[in-house]
């Protein structure tokens, strides 16, 4: 730009710029430099793609498809999470673990005599031991879920379907499952020609 051997010429504001010795048709190409608002535009823009790709690629930034599959896990959950009706097994699962849940589950177990029949801690009286890997009527959730509601064995297992809401029942299918991923208590072993069958392996 101030190169010796290019002269300035200084005859305007358009025309401050080294004379490159470009003529064509009497159309001269001068070398100016370029206009304040134009470098900040054009810094402001590659320090916005550093912080943009820090940001988003490297960071925590989630960009389209995998922003709105976030949201769409976040509204699944938030949507399970306040359900009340009876779920379907990909509705249970990710309330297994879910603490709440299960203290509600707790309670529920104690108050409406479960532990009566299943022991206080699930490990079986009357009614099986629910900590083993052995299911009679299956592991899933939906399974256990049909269990409580509708009863068994001519009403040894009790139908709870009328005294309780679905989502107790859910609820207490949440406890029941967190006692079996809790597994054996000590004191109380677990038949192991019964830990072979349906373990509950979600
Ligand atoms: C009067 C005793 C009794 C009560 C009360 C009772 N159960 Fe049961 N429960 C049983 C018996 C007996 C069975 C096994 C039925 C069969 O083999 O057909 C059973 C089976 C089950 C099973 C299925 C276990 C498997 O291996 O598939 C679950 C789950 C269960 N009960 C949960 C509960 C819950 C939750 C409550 C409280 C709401 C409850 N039970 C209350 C006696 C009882």
């Amino acid at each position: 730009m101030s190169d010796p051997q290019h002269q300035t010429t200084g005859t305007g504001p358009d025309l401050d710029g080294t004379e490159l010795h470009h003529d064509f048709d009497g159309i001269r190409e001068l070398d100016n430099d370029p206009p304040l608002w134009f470098n900040l535009l054009f810094w402001g823009t590659l320090v916005w793609a550093i912080g943009y790709a820090l940001h988003y690629h490297w960071g925590p930034g989630k960009l389209g498809g995998d922003k709105w599959k976030a949201e769409m896990v976040q509204l699944n959950e938030l949507k399970a999470k306040n359900a009340t009706g009876p779920l379907t097994e990909a509705q249970l699962r990710p309330l297994s673990t879910n603490a709440e849940r299960i203290a509600a589950g707790k309670a529920l177990y104690g108050k409406v005599g479960c532990a009566a029949c299943h022991g206080a801690e699930g490990a079986g009286l009357i009614g099986p031991n629910l900590r083993d890997k052995y299911w009679i009527y299956g592991s899933n959730m939906t399974e256990i879920y049909d269990v409580i509601a509708n009863g068994r064995g001519n009403g040894t297992m009790p139908a709870q379907k009328n005294a309780l809401s679905s989502d107790d029942m859910n609820n207490l299918t949440i406890y029941i499952i967190s006692l079996n991923r809790a597994g054996a208590i000590p004191g109380k072993a677990i038949d192991p020609a019964r830990e072979k069958d349906n373990p509950v392996n979600y």
